[in-house]
């Protein structure tokens, strides 16, 4: 059974159903803000340009509703009473407004991952100027004022809009222990022979390591040695990623690789497992991959958990369930009708991602264009063709194949696929077939122009039938394993 696993869905039941107590090295978690912003995930089009139709991946706007009070009455009935006094004083002077409902939903979660971290383990919290001062205070009473140890501050340059205040350049991570025995590699940076601590006391032995004669009275003079470099500071100054970078795949969070790999290095081990419970397009998990770290990740949209899968097969041709573990996706036809009544959009979202398609969404939600994915493949030498998806999880009748037949019309497209959660009536069959062939000239072949595949049919194999596809999303760099757990982009 592969060891490392991936989640879909909500962490908080994810923690609770899945996740044994202290069974985790380190958790590293970069939750929404509370920014206020959507962000969305950046498709590119076949000639590489970032498409103009992008998909809200999450809302980072909290409110108050009646899930949060019922979250509020949780918190206060399970959990201990230094964190119950401190919501109860938060919620006296914030009131019942969106950052206390932000607090509500961090302060129940952050009660789960404590549980399930080990007693060695260290948890870094990545948040910003607008609400870590309240985490921070979470935090302390959560987790013991004296396993705080250190506010990291990453520091960024970026260009931001002029405004009436300074540029917000930097980002805040709160670093807690569980315990005081705790796993920490202290990255050391060497020594320069010009550097400040090398006053003339110092020499280097025949190993290059420096080291100062201590001379007491009445004792032999003895060597005091340097430790093999400066400790690292709690400010990082590491570039956030930008346009053209190699690791970008578009997911408008996405994190460095650098940030990571120094969290990771720093607090935790070879073998250990490292937990991400808002995974993203999966940073974090690539970088424990890299060093050889065991790893969980969680995402509550397909959008995320697509894209994690997408860059672990280019960056090292990893396969879902064969490879590691997918949780909470639909497996069988019960599991997609579940997903369908829970959630239209993440069942369109994950049928597309089925056969390769990029999902397909109006920036306002609901707007029908009939349109849900698409699928590019090549068409001539340099000509894209574009075959629109359409997915359907309620019932179907020959109407939406005559509608696809419209939409394909209208967008001048060479094929449409309809992926239907239910069975096709004989009707809806004929009219497909009366759409005809779509011709190509360069592979030779005559394709159906408009394709009915269920739901049942994809998950036992079947597949659109189309010329080549063309990849939609940006394609991580593989990552090769030189030697000595270096590594080298492709
Ligand atoms: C700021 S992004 C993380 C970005 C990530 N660090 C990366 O480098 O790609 C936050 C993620 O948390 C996910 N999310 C929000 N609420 C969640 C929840 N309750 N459970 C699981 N994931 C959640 C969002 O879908 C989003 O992908």
């Amino acid at each position: 059974m592969p060891e490392n696993r991936l989640y879909f869905g909500d962490n908080l039941n994810i923690l609770r159903e899945y996740i044994k107590d202290e069974s985790v090295d380190l958790i590293y978690l970069d939750p929404p803000f509370n920014s206020k912003a959507d962000y969305n995930v950046l498709y590119l089009e076949p000639t590489g340009e970032p498409s103009k139709a992008q998909i809200t991946a999450f809302e980072d706007t909290w409110h108050w509703t009646e899930e949060t009070e019922k979250t509020f009455a949780e918190i206060i009935s399970i959990a201990p009473p230094n964190v119950i006094e401190m919501m109860q004083s938060f919620i006296r002077f914030i009131g019942k407004n969106d950052v206390m409902a932000y607090l509500t939903m961090m302060c129940i979660r952050l009660l789960e991952l404590k549980r399930v971290l080990k007693d060695t383990g260290s948890l870094y919290l990545h948040c910003d100027p607008t609400a870590s001062h309240y985490l921070k205070v979470l935090m302390d009473v959560i987790f013991g004022k004296k396993n705080f140890k250190n506010e990291v501050i990453w520091c960024y340059r970026r260009y931001t809009a002029v405004s009436n205040r300074f540029q917000r350049l930097h980002d805040v991570i709160l670093y807690y222990s569980k315990g005081e025995d705790t796993i920490f590699n202290c990255p050391l940076i060497a020594y320069g022979d010009k550097s400040g601590k090398m006053d003339s006391h110092y020499k280097q032995d025949e190993d290059g390591r420096w080291f100062r004669w201590q001379k007491r009275k009445g004792e032999e003079p003895y060597k005091i040695y340097l430790s093999e470099g400066v400790r690292l500071g709690d400010w990082w100054d590491i570039p956030i990623i930008n346009a053209s970078a190699k690791e970008r795949l578009g997911y408008q969070t996405q994190k460095p690789e650098a940030l990571l790999e120094r969290i990771i290095e720093a607090s935790s081990n070879e073998g250990d497992v490292v937990l991400d419970p808002f995974g993203g397009c999966g940073t974090s998990i690539a970088v424990a991959q890299r060093l050889n770290r065991r790893w969980i990740g969680i995402d509550i949209t397909h959008l995320a958990i697509n894209l994690i899968k997408w860059r672990m097969k280019h960056m090292y041709s990893l396969k879902p369930r064969e490879d590691y573990e997918v949780i909470g996706e639909p497996e069988d036809l019960a599991g997609a009708v579940e997903l369908a009544t829970n959630d239209r959009y993440q069942f369109q979202w994950w049928a597309t991602s089925l056969i390769d398609a990029r999902p397909y969404m109006e920036k306002k939600k609901g707007a029908d264009t009939g349109i849900d994915g698409l699928l590019y493949y090549h068409e001539d030498k340099g000509v894209v063709g574009k075959a629109i998806v359409s997915v359907k999880s309620g019932n179907v009748g020959v109407k939406d194949i005559r509608d696809l037949g419209h939409v394909i019309e209208r967008e001048q497209s060479g094929i449409g696929i309809f992926i239907t959660l239910h069975k096709p009536t004989r009707n809806m069959k004929e009219e497909a077939a009366r759409s005809g062939l779509h011709h190509s000239d360069v592979f030779k072949k005559d394709y159906p122009r408009i394709q009915i595949l269920t739901i049942e049919d994809i998950l036992s194999g079947k597949r659109p039938n189309t010329p080549p596809v063309i990849t939609v999303f940006k394609k991580a760099p593989r990552v090769n394993m030189v030697e000595n757990g270096s590594f080298d982009f492709e």
